[in-house]
């Protein structure tokens, strides 16, 4: 009877259970990268290494312009960087893949695709079959609070709920690698406060292994394992912090201010 249940074939996994697959090691050693701006290099990232555990969360705070973004797309594989290697679980990026995916300031949902529609779009691309589709995309949008809305458009939805449509959108696939490039960063600051609690719900849940740019040092605080603090550009690693606090956490714990004043000042921010 045992053995029943274990052949049972289970051609796609609910998102749930799919996403509670380990996240991955993200391993980046010594990797730089320039851009060639009319026939001259800007190097914008310099020599950067970082070891991010299986589930770890850890968050990137740096100046604006330094290289987070860029930083990220090598991640996701979306191009390859000039030195150094990025490996996920030891094996080196070589591209895109639906387990190592990025989610962005701007949700940019398909306006003419229902909520469930954008769901579905990795899903579709990937060849699984219509029903397991839906299946999945209804599992992710309830894993978000977003159930009752897979019919809605996005015009129909509030900043905060596009954007939790955009993380059902990647939470659909299972990414054992979550990069999160200033998710927050567009919305108002009580949207900001409930989809930070939502992200690490969402982490604790799924365990995924998630990097997230910010600007917003009490959002990293508040979310990251570690807060990596880069420099200018070209970025290179200034600090390195762990936080060792129990979630939930609160902004005014005595030790998240003291850490705030001390990345502020890593940063060269006034205080
Ligand atoms: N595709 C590109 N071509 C040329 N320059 C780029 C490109 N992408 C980014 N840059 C430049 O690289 C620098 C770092 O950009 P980015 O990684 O987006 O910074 P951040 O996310 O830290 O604000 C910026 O000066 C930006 O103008
Ligand atoms: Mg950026």
């Amino acid at each position: 009877m045992v053995a029943t249940t274990l052949e049972r074939p289970t051609p796609v996994a609910p998102v749930g259970a799919a996403a509670k697959a380990a996240g991955a090691r993200l391993t980046v050693e010594a990797v730089s990268h320039a851009f060639d701006i009319r026939g001259t290099a800007l190097p914008v990232l310099d020599r950067v290494s970082l070891d991010v555990a299986p589930g770890g969360f850890v968050a990137l705070l740096g100046p604006s312009g330094c290289g987070k973004s860029t930083l990220l797309r090598l991640v996701a594989g979306l191009e390859p960087p000039d030195a150094g290697r990025i490996t996920i679980d030891g094996a080196q990026v070589a591209g895109p893949d639906p387990s190592r995916l990025l989610v962005f300031q701007d949700p940019t949902l398909y306006p003419w695709r229902t909520v469930r529609g954008n769901v579905m779009l990795g899903l579709e691309a990937r060849g699984i079959a219509g029903p397991a589709r839906a299946a999945r995309a209804e599992a992710a949008l309830r894993l978000v609070g977003l159930d009752g809305f897979s019919e809605v458009f996005p015009h129909q939805l509030s900043g905060g709920m596009a954007q939790r449509a955009a993380l059902a959108r990647a939470l659909v696939n299972a990414p054992r690698l979550l990069l999160l490039d200033e998710p927050l960063g567009k919305l108002d600051a009580l949207t900001r406060l409930s989809l930070q609690a939502e992200i690490l719900r969402l982490w604790q849940e799924t365990r995924f292994t998630a990097l997230l740019v910010t600007h917003d040092v009490e959002e990293a605080l508040v979310l990251a394992e570690r807060v990596i603090v880069l420099s200018d550009r070209p970025a290179a690693i200034r600090a390195d912090i762990r936080v060792a606090r129990p979630y939930p956490r609160h902004r005014d714990d005595p030790e998240l201010v003291r850490l705030r004043r001390s990345i502020l000042d890593s940063l060269g921010q006034p205080i």
